[in-house]
């Protein structure tokens, strides 16, 4: 086969000669190539045509008379001009996108407007025609912003102002005073997004979409990342940032609905899309679509591809890419560019160049400005050309570019000495708060503790619902679950102060339980039957032991409570939070069936029951820690009310879940009221189930006041009225049956494992909870 290769930079020099590789390649056109393709490849030829629109006619004679079987476009400006559109005319395939589908790198209008439609993840924007509509959204804005011409304008089309001022300035030099021509037509304003960048360049033939390797350009002239912007000065893949798990959401969130939605939209997707995207914050977002390779990521990533090049891009334009072999070699690879002293200011021409001893079986020159001038290689561009090297690690990868690099000689030469920085950094450098890493937060870890934490996300399973994370949200399966008229019941709460004695003793997995029962208890008050968990956990420094141990807590009261952990965020905030301190919150979804609700209609006469709490549950805190440290204990000595047990480890003991005991009793229409005994006490949750004509009487010499709160109360000297609304003092859960119910009732519920006192009645009042015997509790 025969390939014409248009476009005369690195990125066309790598092409050909991964092309040159192919045994079903016999020779590689190129127009107009440069000294690379010139020289030293055996099957190419440099045919001395251009690539610009002028040029099309002569080049589709060119591939008609000389059969030509694969067009292959490197650079956008000939793809943008509907350079596929004319070899389309006459049979010859092309491996480039369609002129309307290379609008997604022609205008950036279209693109945005693209993404916005598809749902893919992107800086917030606006697009404008009118200079004075621009200005006044500008002044409304409060984030910092981009503004980008919308055409093409050779890389230089984008301005990050710093203020307002300079914002407004630019935008008058690219709409009014034409900075860029016809390109400033148009302009998109977006929000500023900071973080890393990754490029991924993904083969498609409007169906399939096979990535490769992700990689980093270094796109600023000078040593970390200062200086002007430039075409990009080196490049190295994969970049360690992008994990598998980073990765499958770049292809779930980013590639495949691009892909997809182009086909959707009626412009299927064949060649290479470049997809540069920012890895912020909130998760990865598109900077831009590329409609061709990157320079210099091609330089990088060609050599890791074990395929074969041409097999994989006639397939592309065959529309049969699922019928290639794509293999990645399981290693790194680093380019070094060097370029021509100047640039990107105005630099000179025609210096002779020299390459000495480089390693051919790891180390490839690509050539980009250069030219064969009487018999000598010169330079004729800015960015000249690079050194590649590949090894199995990424260290090794970029020492051998660089030596590579050091073989290269001409006047002037100049290239960036730190490519790669950005993989090799330390996570505690802080420069600038740019990335992820730099910023404090760590992505690979966020990764890590995924992995860890799914086994026992798994342990959650239930009907209805299969417990696997990692999606955008749980769901659940209502009708599998056996409900035929529910209705839903929500709850959300956290865990409070009691997280600080957890963070003291480091014991983190309790109030994972005690999270899960401060909303299932909540739940099953109004009748409901926990279905699915959702957690929150937000640190200023994730560590991964303490929140693993967190979340099989959670996984744990889930179990306890028979509902599906379906989801959760694990946040990073170093700033907002101090060190590994850590704040934590969960929603609960649950159902009842429409004739269970709770509560039911209550009388004079019914009795009150009580169900034993385990300790202090997770309310009252505050108070629980004051008493704490006035009475001089710390949380590692023995604790006075329970002499097995620190202080730490028995005000740690979990919330007590009354899901499964209670459920089946109301559904058998046994129970008419509960209250959740939480902030408020007994006085204040059990007249919340009360109508307005009654009163609860409840005697607190039927159970025996668990020793903590003997303990608490006298060490604190807490008058009564104050501590009996800030702790439950030892009832977790209320219940109201009628009096010919009680005893069936409580048989049943002392058969779970609880500890039942038949506590109090009903009776004419107005709405109030009375205790009587309280002198007894001291
Ligand atoms: P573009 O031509 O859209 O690729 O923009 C060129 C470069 O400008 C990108 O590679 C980024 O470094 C930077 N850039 C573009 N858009 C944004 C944005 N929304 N936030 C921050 N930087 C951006
Ligand atoms: N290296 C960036 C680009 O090719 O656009």
């Amino acid at each position: 086969m025969k390939i014409l290769l248009i476009g005369n930079g690195g990125r066309e020099h790598a092409l050909a000669w991964k092309l040159a590789q192919s045994p079903r390649v016999a020779k590689i056109y190129v127009a107009p190539g440069n000294g690379g393709t010139a020289d030293g490849l055996s099957k190419t030829e440099n045919i001395g045509i251009g690539s610009s629109e002028a040029d099309f006619p002569k080049l589709v004679d060119f591939a008609v008379k000389h059969g030509v079987g694969l067009v292959v476009p490197g650079p956008e400006q000939p793809l943008v001009e509907g350079v596929e559109a004319r070899f389309r005319r006459v049979g010859i395939p092309v491996f480039g996108p369609s002129p309307k589908a290379a609008k997604m790198e022609g205008s950036k209008t279209f693109s945005k407007d693209f993404m916005a439609r598809h749902g893919i993840p992107t800086a917030a924007f606006g697009n404008f025609t009118d200079f004075e509509e621009a200005r006044r959204y500008l002044e409304s804005v409060d984030h910092n912003v981009v503004i980008k011409a919308s055409g093409l304008a050779a890389g230089k089309g984008v301005l990050i102002p710093e203020t307002k001022e300079e914002a407004i300035l630019g935008l008058k030099q690219i709409m009014v005073d034409r900075a860029f021509g016809v390109a400033g037509d148009e302009v998109v304003i977006e929000e500023r997004l900071e973080g890393d960048e990754l490029s991924i360049l993904t083969f498609s033939d409007g169906y399939t979409a096979l990535d490769l390797p992700p990689a980093q350009d270094h796109k600023r002239a000078g040593d970390g990342d200062t200086g002007l912007n430039t075409g990009g000065m080196g490049a190295y893949a994969p970049a360690p940032i992008a994990t598998p798990a980073l990765l499958e959401e770049i292809r779930e969130t980013i590639t495949k609905p691009t892909i997809a939605g182009m086909r959707q939209d009626g412009y299927p997707f064949v060649g290479v899309l470049f997809t540069g995207i920012m890895l912020t914050r909130t998760g990865p977002k598109v900077l831009e679509y590329n409609v061709r390779f990157g320079d210099p990521e091609t330089q990088t990533v060609l050599p890791l591809l074990e395929s074969d090049l041409a097999e994989i891009m006639l397939a592309c334009a065959e529309h049969r890419l699922d019928s290639v072999q794509f293999k990645i070699k399981p290693a790194y690879a680093a380019t070094v560019v060097m370029s021509a002293g100047g640039y990107p200011g105005p630099y000179g021409k025609g210096d002779e160049i020299t390459i000495g001893d480089v390693n051919r079986e790891t180390t490839q020159i690509f050539h980009a400005g250069t030219a064969i001038k009487d018999g000598k290689l010169v330079t004729a561009g800015g960015r000249v050309i690079a050194s590649s090297a590949v090894a199995s690690s990424l260290r090794e990868a970029v020492d051998r570019a660089y030596a590579g690099a050091k073989a290269v000689s001409f006047a002037g030469k100049y290239n960036r000495t730190d490519i790669g920085h950005r993989a090799f950094r330390k996570e505690t450098e802080h420069v600038g708060g740019i990335t992820y890493e730099q910023a404090g937060v760590s992505v690979d870890k966020g990764n890590q503790f995924v992995e860890q934490i799914k086994a026992s996300v798994r342990s959650t399973r239930r009907s209805g619902a299969d417990a696997e994370i990692g999606g955008f949200g749980g769901v659940f399966d209502i009708k599998a679950a056996g409900y035929t008229d529910p209705l839903l019941v929500g709850a959300t709460d956290g865990v409070g102060t009691k997280l600080k004695i957890a963070q003291s003793m480091n014991i983190h997995n309790t109030v994972g339980i005690d999270l899960v029962g401060m909303n299932v208890n909540d739940l099953i008050v109004q009748g409901a039957e926990p279905l699915i968990f959702l957690d929150y956990y937000a640190s200023g420094k994730l560590d991964i032991e303490s929140a693993a141990a967190f979340v099989d807590g959670v996984a744990k009261g889930c179990r306890l409570a028979g509902c599906a952990l379906v989801g959760g965020e694990t946040a990073e905030m170093p700033g907002l939070y101090s060190g590994k301190d850590y704040d934590v919150n969960g929603t609960c979804i649950g159902a009842v069936e429409r004739g269970e609700l709770l509560p039911r209609k209550l009388s004079a006469g019914d009795v009150v029951i009580g169900l034993g709490s385990d300790g202090i549950h997770s309310n009252g805190f505050s108070l629980v820690r004051k008493i704490v440290e006035a009475a001089g204990i710390t949380y590692f000595d023995q604790a006075p009310w329970e002499p097995t047990h620190t202080v730490g480890s028995s005000l740690l003991t979990p919330t007590r879940i009354y899901v499964k005991a209670l459920l089946p009793l109301i559904r058998d229409n046994l129970i008419l009221a509960l209250a959740h005994i939480t902030g408020g006490g007994l006085v204040e949750n059990v007249p919340r189930v009360l109508p307005d004509d009654l009163d609860a009487e409840i005697d607190v010499k039927t159970w025996d006041l668990p020793p903590v709160f003997k303990y608490l109360a006298q060490a604190g000297r807490v008058p009564v009225d104050d501590i009996s609304k800030t702790l439950n003092m030892g009832i977790g859960m209320v219940g109201v049956v009628s009096a010919d119910k009680a005893d069936e009732v409580i048989e049943r519920l002392k058969q779970t494992g609880e500890r039942v006192f038949k506590i109090g009645q009903l009776v004419a009042g107005s709405k109030v909870c009375r205790l009587k015997n309280t002198e007894n509790w001291y």
